[in-house]
């Protein structure tokens, strides 16, 4: 279903972001690239406590890419120390402050130690109403498509009965929304085979800004310019202004 298209300047309910440039942030500063990481872990704090206290309902960030595997053996095992060290000091945090985990990814290839704290901070924020906060971890669009697809001829439902709801049905986290907004920093402008299908609609904003810097005045003005804009999904100018006469009518 696409998105009522009268919310154009209303709150995202959903916001991916794709933390990019902490390598380059490190390098700058003479720094290794896991110095980055470590430093963009403050932004993802930062950002979590600003999203959740703005209203929005789901944040997901990219956490480390399918592709992310063929980086240095180094790297790859600070990135996931950073991250069972983060989930495990953050935990009581994010309960105090509602914010519920949950993953999107190939998780059982993650390290035992990585799956072990996700599960438990998942587990112990099960209950908590307010933002949700969703890891890509070892995840790519390709591949999250790709079990989709598996999972529908696994299921044996008929070619002629599988629809677009068939295949939103069989992605990872069907229950969600999909991100009506993109962040990514650093001043690449891909997608990087980023939530593929759940993009398709969404605003892209892109920001020359290093991960390691962004902060809330970063986010807020995301939001802003976000909400400035017109979301048409594939309608004239035309239609959406006959559509909020219609609405205004009614
Ligand atoms: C991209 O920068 C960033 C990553 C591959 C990892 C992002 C991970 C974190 C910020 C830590 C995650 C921790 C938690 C708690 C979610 P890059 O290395 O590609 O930078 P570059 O493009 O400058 O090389």
């Amino acid at each position: 279903m696409v998105d009522n298209p009268h919310n154009a300047n209303s709150l995202p309910h959903h916001v991916a972001v794709i933390m990019d440039g902490n390598g380059r942030w490190a390098r700058q500063r003479g720094e290794d690239r896991v110095y980055g990481h470590a430093h963009g872990v403050e932004s993802v704090r930062a950002i979590v406590r600003e999203a959740g206290e703005l209203g929005v309902e789901y944040l997901t960030l990219y956490a480390f890419s399918t592709e992310n595997w063929s980086r240095p053996q180094a790297e790859i095992n600070a990135l996931m120390e950073l991250l069972v060290d983060s989930l495990a000091g953050e935990v009581q945090e994010l309960v105090k402050k509602g914010v519920r985990l949950r993953s999107t990814g190939a998780i059982d290839s993650l390290p035992e130690s990585c799956r072990e704290a996700l599960k438990d901070v998942e587990d112990q924020t099960a209950g908590c109403t307010g933002i949700t906060l969703i890891l890509a971890l070892s995840y790519s669009g390709r591949w999250e498509l790709t079990e989709a697809v598996r999972s529908i001829v696994r299921s044996g439902t008929p070619a002629e009965d599988i629809d677009e709801q068939t295949l939103r049905d069989h992605m990872n986290l069907p229950d969600v929304p999909d991100p009506e907004l993109l962040i990514r920093t650093s001043g690449e402008q891909r997608l990087s085979n980023f939530l593929l299908w759940q993009l398709a609609y969404s605003e892209l904003h892109f920001t020359s800004v290093m991960w390691p810097d962004f902060r809330e005045d970063h986010f807020r003005a995301a939001i802003h310019e976000f909400r400035g804009r017109e979301r048409r999904f594939g309608r004239t100018g035309e239609q959406l202004t006959q559509n909020a006469d219609d609405a205004s009518n009614h």
